[in-house]
Formats: C-alpha cells, sequence, structure tokens
C-alpha cells in the first residue's frame, strides 16, 4: 500500500493532488466538484473585495500543447467564497481548503487579506502575486520593490498560514533575489508557477489572434509551462527554507508529470490545464498512474523522492 499524503504546516493532506485557482473553482457547482473528486485538496478561485465580471470574451482558448487565457480574475467576490469554505468547514472539520485572494491594488490586497483574517477560516490561504491578465497591471511579483511592501504589510496583521502564487522566473539571479525576499517572511508555501505571462497564438486561418482581451496576450499553460514549472520548482526548492513548503503547479497531464515536480521539490501539485480539459475525473487517473510511476521506481511514500532530482 503506497502512503501519498503530504503535509504544508500543521495540515495533512491524503494525497498532493489539487487544482489550480481558476480552474473548477468558479462557484458551487464547480467547488462542490472538487469536493467529490480524489483531490488532496482544493482552492477557491482568486477572490477580490468585490466580485468582478472580468475581461470580454473569447479569454480562453485550448491548443495543441496546452492553453492560452486572459480571464481577468472573473470571481464571485470574497464573501461568497468565504460563506462557501464556511460551510465546507462545517461538513469536513478535518479536511484543509485554500482561499486564493488577489487585488488589484496594495490596498485591495490588504483589504482582503483582512477580510479572511477576520473571518473563522481555518485553512490555508494564497495571495495571488502573479495574475498576467489585468489590463494595465502588472504581475506584482515582478516587481521586487512592491512585493516587500505587500509583504511587510501584510504580516504586520496575517496570522493565518500564508502563501504566495508566484509567476515564472527565467534568471537564476530573480531566483536569487525572489528568494531572498520569501526567506524573510513566516510564509507556510509558495505555489510556482502562475500562467506564463503574455504569449500570444494565432488562428491559422484568419490571422487573427486566438482571444479578445489585450490585443490576444493572455497567459500560457498546459504542456508549454511544464518545463518551466519543473525549473521554478527545483530552482525554490534550492534556496528556500526548508520550513517553506512548495506547491508545483504547470504543466501536468500525467501521473509521471506529477511525480516529476514532486521529485523537483514540490510539496503538492496544482493542475490547471488538463482539469479544464478532463474534468474533474482526472484525479482519479493522475493518482492511479502516479501510484504506478512509485512502484515502477521502488518507492513507497513522497518523501522517499521529494527532491531527489539527480543531475548530470
Ligand atoms: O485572468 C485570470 O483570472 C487569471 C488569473 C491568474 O492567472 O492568476
Amino acid at each position: 500500500m503506497l502512503d501519498l499524503t503530504t503535509t504544508i504546516g500543521n495540515y495533512t493532506f491524503a494525497n498532493p493532488l489539487m487544482n489550480a485557482s481558476g480552474v473548477n473553482c468558479f462557484d458551487k457547482d464547480e467547488l462542490d466538484a472538487m469536493v467529490a473528486s480524489a483531490s488532496g485538496s482544493m482552492v477557491t478561485k482568486s477572490a477580490t473585495v468585490k466580485p468582478r465580471p472580468g475581461n470580454p470574451e473569447p479569454r480562453y482558448a485550448d491548443l495543441t500543447l496546452g492553453s492560452i487565457n486572459s480571464m481577468g480574475l472573473p470571481n464571485l467576490g470574497i464573501d461568497y467564497y468565504l460563506d462557501y469554505v464556511a460551510t465546507y468547514q462545517a461538513a469536513h472539520p478535518a479536511d484543509a481548503i485554500f482561499m486564493s485572494i488577489v487585488g488589484t491594488t496594495f490596498d485591495d490586497n490588504i483589504a482582503v487579506a483582512h477580510r479572511i483574517q477576520d473571518s473563522d477560516f481555518a485553512g490555508l490561504t494564497e495571495i495571488n502575486l502573479s495574475c498576467p491578465n489585468v489590463p494595465g497591471e502588472p504581475q506584482t511579483a515582478y516587481d521586487p520593490a512592491q512585493t516587500v511592501k505587500i509583504l511587510d504589510a501584510l504580516f504586520s496583521f496575517f496570522t493565518k498560514p500564508l502563501g504566495v502564487k508566484l509567476p515564472p522566473f527565467f534568471d537564476l539571479a530573480q531566483f536569487d533575489q525572489m528568494a531572498a525576499i520569501l526567506n524573510r517572511y513566516p510564509l507556510a508555501f509558495i505555489n510556482t508557477m502562475n500562467s506564463i505571462g503574455n504569449g500570444l497564438m494565432i488562428d491559422a486561418e484568419t490571422d487573427t489572434a486566438l482571444i479578445k482581451p489585450k490585443g490576444g496576450f493572455g497567459g500560457i499553460g498546459g504542456a508549454y509551462a511544464k518545463p518551466i514549472a519543473l525549473a521554478n520548482v527545483r530552482a525554490f526548492r534550492q534556496r528556500l527554507n526548508s520550513n517553506i513548503r512548495i506547491i508545483g503547479t504547470g504543466g501536468v497531464h500525467t501521473g509521471r508529470d506529477v511525480y516529476e515536480l514532486i521529485l523537483c521539490g514540490a510539496d503538492m501539485v496544482q493542475v490547471g490545464t488538463a482539469l479544464h480539459q478532463e474534468g474533474p475525473q482526472i484525479f482519479a487517473r493522475l493518482l492511479t498512474e502516479l501510484q504506478a510511476e512509485m512502484t515502477r521506481k521502488g518507492y513507497t511514500n513522497l518523501p522517499e523522492f521529494r527532491g531527489a532530482l539527480k543531475t548530470l
């Protein structure tokens, strides 16, 4: 019998799989489908203080090797998700879930975090510093000074387990710089990574951008993202304090993909594009495939191979 349990802080999860925020987590129906799935946990859609309709459609397209999206943070507002998790917690007191929060301004980031701090939410909070899809707004975590400003402000009042969702980084100097910043805070986890921001895909018949917002620019997910995600998990695991756990996100389509993110150091693994394309039943398949891969390699639990990537 294989042991797939994993931990973040004081929370233990039956297995490392969950959805990526933005996929299958917009409303009660989608979240209930996650609860009914084989995933080990789940996260709500990144919530702002007030509901947002998001960007004009079409704002998502499937691609040969993944997806492009510029959703623009459509969400039902923090109160909706706080209501949902309160009901969830009452029914599943032993099962921790994640709430994702986001602000399009500094003040909104702080305001939405206050709503969680002041609530009865007893799970983990992920602040999204990496959405690439709000017209006119940069991805916060690409600005080290702004990242420090937000984290300083958050940790002056926020006492619940908190993590950050990061954008992909591409230069080793960026990993050094961001890890040095993150190591200064009592973070429970980081989530690396969000979609690869501001890609562009074109319809070959019409020579038109595939999605409407931002002139066609959008976040790229799926298989295109996998090597970048592996590198980001690996690079941060090599640099972060060991008590900061890592959620690996990007390009998961098979159990082998899950295995490889754990091999690079991931404690949990999120599924985005493939979940959107296949639906919540993907989690049962991924677990079966992950267990088959572990058995093939002679492992019986996740710590035996977590971070055990070999290099030449
Ligand atoms: O556009 C979106 O809603 C995506 C958000 C994100 O990638 O963080």
